[in-house]
């Protein structure tokens, strides 16, 4: 039963191996609108590819923010509110409108900061037990793969299974 679970959680990472909080949260779709009109100065070019390694580099490459979304069971779609009050207000000023690399750092990282601020105040997880075992109320959500993930202590109790 312990090794069923584990091997789900297994592969599931496996299929997303690096996401992000705003990953998690915005819809691809509107990460693409509020990317639209990034302008790399030196070159003077918009491009959407270069905004996303930026959201990367602050929401995702960023321990503060990946800890910050590690709530407890059930407070994920808290976590989904906060993120949106976010971005969705850049998507719709941003989009169709070119703003230059700075514009979109400095809003980027206020976004993150207030996402921080914000989703460390929800509940975290309570109730894991060590050493071992699938433990329902200790589960954790992870910004990484976008889902909940068991308590940091092993699934496999030794001498089970
Ligand atoms: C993580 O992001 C926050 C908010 O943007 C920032 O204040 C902090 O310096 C970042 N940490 C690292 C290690 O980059």
């Amino acid at each position: 039963m312990f090794k069923l679970i584990f091997c789900l959680v297994c592969a599931s990472v496996t299929v997303s191996p690096s996401s992000s909080c705003l990953q998690c949260f915005v819809d691809p779709n509107d990460a693409v609108r509020m990317c639209w009109g990034y302008i790399i100065i030196e070159h003077d070019v918009r491009n959407i590819g270069e905004c996303m390694r930026m959201v990367d580099r602050i929401f995702n490459h960023n321990k503060t923010v990946m800890d910050a979304g590690r709530v407890g069971r059930g407070h994920d779609q808290k976590l989904k509110d906060i993120m949106l009050a976010q971005i969705m207000p850049m998507v719709e000023e941003f989009d169709q409108k070119t703003h230059d690399e700075n514009v979109y750092e400095a809003r980027l990282r206020a976004a993150a900061e207030h996402f921080i601020a914000q989703a460390s105040q929800l509940p975290r997880a309570s109730g894991c037990v060590p050493p071992c075992g699938f433990q329902v109320e200790g589960s954790v959500y992870s910004c990484r793969g976008c889902q909940y993930e068991s308590c940091e202590y092993p699934l496999d109790c030794p001498g089970e299974g």
